[in-house]
């Protein structure tokens, strides 16, 4: 894998220390292999281990990060209101306890915490979603704040559906249009876009002088594991389903979860990157193309449109929402761009050929 920018590499027992005299950061073994051009690393003493909190690390994304940190030998405990294991440490996600020690000390926290979106919209879950993610925002906040020794950064999820529903132009950090103001959608799509304002608030709210913030507006991270959104669509599309959706004009903004890894540790890396983040492909494409091309690198010749009527009514079946099909969600990577980023996985008829190869042969 080619990060945007590479550190030195991890430095391993045996190693002499680096020239500075300080252990060179670990966050390289994340990336790979040796530095292809390093990027200005500060001369930071990162321990060769690095730990990673990640609070709400149980779900889609927690199970990606956690998976490709692991495997690279960092120490990675993940806080769940239902632990199982010994890298799970309990926590209810809005009140302090024990858990703020697994904070005090660690190098890392990646807050991912949230009432699945998934869901009808009904007034009851929208307080949860809400409140989910603006408590467990800030009560990391407060560990963070409270701690002897705390981590260098923060990465906290947000959304990209922060960003107004549009077709005419895409949504970047600079000048992007943040949403809530639309007229031609329905009401409680505002909601939504309150949810990510508060959310993000709530970390921006938090005073930790000595930790960098960064807030991820993720799109739709596409893995090939069960229960994620490539796989739910990726049904649709194998029982024939997989069609334009009320006329498909509504763009599509996604990453590859291999990509996403490596967006979270460019991010780690990057001392000088803080604030809002667009994590997406830089690709977006309307969903009728979107559709075409899972279609066809499932190798499924026709799939039924749908109007947003049918949307609705299949929305309900599955107990979701039709915001999650309808909304045009179109955001680019303004920042990890000019930040060099590069993506391994930029246009997504390669990126779903990748990933419906992957599942075939298992998963992951
Ligand atoms: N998946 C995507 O493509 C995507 C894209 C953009 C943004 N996001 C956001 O990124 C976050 C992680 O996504 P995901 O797909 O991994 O979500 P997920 O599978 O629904 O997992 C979210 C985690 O949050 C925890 N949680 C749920 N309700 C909670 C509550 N009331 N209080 C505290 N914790 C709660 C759960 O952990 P326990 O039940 O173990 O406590 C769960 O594992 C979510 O906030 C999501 O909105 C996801």
């Amino acid at each position: 894998m080619d990060g945007g920018c590479r550190g030195p590499r991890a430095r391993r027992p045996g190693d002499s220390a680096a020239a500075d005299g300080g252990a060179p950061p670990a966050w390289a073994s994340v990336i790979g292999a040796a530095p292809a051009r390093p990027c200005g690393w500060p001369p930071a003493r990162w321990r060769a281990v690095v730990k990673v909190v990640i609070p709400g690390g149980t779900g889609q994304v927690g199970t990606i990060l956690d998976r490709a940190l692991t495997a690279r030998g960092h120490d990675v405990v993940v806080l769940t209101r239902a632990p199982r294991g010994d890298r799970q440490v309990y926590w209810d996600g809005t009140t302090p306890g024990d858990w703020v020690r697994e904070i005090d000390g660690s190098d890392v926290v990646i807050n991912l915490a949230g009432r699945s979106v998934s869901c009808r919209y009904t007034a009851e879950n929208l307080e949860a979603m809400m409140n989910s993610r603006v408590e467990s925002a800030r009560v990391v906040g407060d560990a963070i704040a409270a701690a002897a020794r705390p981590p260098r950064v923060w990465l906290q999820m947000s959304t990209a559906t922060i960003y107004a529903h549009r077709f005419d132009a895409a949504n970047d950090e600079r000048d992007g249009l943040l949403g809530g103001d639309e007229h031609d959608v329905p009401g409680y799509w505002a909601y939504s876009v309150r949810i990510a304002r508060n959310w993000e608030a709530a970390q921006e709210r938090a005073v930790t002088p000595h930790t960098r913030k960064v807030a991820l507006r993720s799109a739709m991270v596409m893995s090939p594991d069960r229960g994620g959104v490539f796989d739910v669509l990726s049904w649709l599309v194998r029982l024939g389903l997989g069609g334009p959706v009320a006329g498909g004009r509504q763009y599509v903004s996604w990453i590859h979860d291999h990509d996403f890894v490596r967006v979270v540790q460019f991010l780690i890396e990057r001392e000088d990157l803080a604030g809002a983040v667009n994590v997406a492909a830089p690709e977006p494409l309307p969903q009728r193309e979107f559709i075409r091309h899972l279609r066809t690198a499932w190798r499924m010749p026709v799939g039924l449109p749908a109007t947003s009527g049918m949307a609705e009514i299949g929305a309900f079946a599955l107990r979701s929402d039709t915001e999650l099909l309808l909304k045009s969600r179109r955001v680019v990577p303004g920042r990890l761009a000019e930040a060099g980023f590069t993506f391994d996985h930029p246009r997504w008829r390669a990126a779903a050929a990748d990933l419906t190869s992957r599942r075939r042969r298992g998963g992951r």
